[in-house]
């Protein structure tokens, strides 16, 4: 399975595998990932799973769709890297993919 990495606002790194076709914010959330809440179950509708993806990244993630984008506008701190981690379908092109936590939900 890929792997993808987490870093947190501090700087701490967890690393976890994900089945292909999972969510992004599905395996953090089987894996217990601090800061990945994803109250609504991954229906993109409380944006409690952003993410900003790593720049490094950002071109094989893609951008956010425009339901995704109007749930980002909710968050603290959106940047043009944010994304919501329950709308980031693995696949084995993403592996090795890094995600950096909000602060704000640490
Ligand atoms: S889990 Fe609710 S928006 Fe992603």
């Amino acid at each position: 399975m890929p792997s993808v990495n987490f870093q947190s606002a501090d700087g701490a790194v967890t690393t976890i595998e994900i089945e292909i076709g999972n969510s992004v914010m599905r395996g953090a959330r089987d894996n217990s990932v601090d800061g990945i809440d994803a109250d609504c179950g991954g229906v993109c509708a409380c944006a409690t799973c952003h993410v900003y993806v790593a720049p490094d990244w950002i071109d094989r993630v893609g951008p956010a769709g425009t339901d995704e984008s109007e749930m980002l506008d909710c968050v603290n701190d959106p940047r043009p890297n944010s994304r919501l981690s329950c709308q980031i379908a693995m696949s084995q092109e993403l592996e090795g993919l890094t995600l950096i936590l909000p602060e704000s939900q640490r």
